[in-house]
């Protein structure tokens, strides 16, 4: 059997596995999602935001890129926040990075990735701008973690300065904005930032909804 293939026999498994317990699962499924989070996270393999939640499918309503980035420009993450805000109307917006980053890693080197760089420049952008406090951890590994933190909130950040949330700010008082970071070697996760609906922020970054 190839690799892929048991891919394949493991969903019917599954499937047949979901019936037993709960004979309406997909029926009910197929119908409607009502997911009450967005979660943009990172692509890395070993951070599933299901199994880490312990949630099921239908519960989250996820993005992932490398290091889980919101990028203003990003027209893929912009579609997947204006369906979840406006049409799924989530309550809560998750950023959540991890410990051991490869992407944070990554943007903290010097190597040339080519395309790449593109994607990891906003990451450089969040070290330069807190470059003293950076600098000054000797340890790379703990000065890779503490990047990690920064981005998250910079990420949590970059998503209250966007005319979709403000817009739902004030028109419905949700969603809060949320900034974790996942531990690889415990698998436990940090709540390290919130931002409130209409939380004040810079003038230059609000716009007239
Ligand atoms: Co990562």
């Amino acid at each position: 059997m190839k690799p892929y293939e048991k891919l394949l026999i493991e969903n019917k498994q599954w499937a047949k596995e979901r019936v037993e317990l709960d004979k309406d699962y997909f029926l009910r499924l197929s119908k409607l999602q009502a997911p009450e989070f967005l979660w943009i996270g990172c692509s890395d393999s070993r951070v599933p935001a299901n199994e880490i939640t312990n949630t099921a499918p239908g519960e989250i309503f996820v993005h992932r890129n490398v290091a889980n980035l919101v990028v203003h420009t990003d027209l893929n993450l912009l579609t997947v926040l204006q369906y979840a805000v406006e049409v799924l109307k989530v309550q809560h917006v998750i950023v959540c990075g991890h410990y051991g980053c490869g992407g944070i890693k990554a943007a903290m080197g010097n190597q040339n990735f080519g395309l790449i760089n593109k994607w990891l420049r906003n990451i450089k952008d969040t070290y330069y701008y807190n470059r003293a406090e950076l600098n000054a951890i000797t340890n790379l590994d703990e000065r890779a973690d503490r990047l990690t933190e920064l981005s998250v909130k910079d990420q949590v950040m970059n998503l209250a300065h966007t005319s979709i949330i403000q817009q739902t700010w004030k028109t419905e008082n949700r969603p809060t904005l949320h900034g974790w970071v996942y531990s690889l070697e415990d698998g436990i996760l940090k709540d390290i930032e919130k931002i409130v609906p209409n939380s004040p922020m810079d003038p230059i970054y609000q716009y007239k909804v």
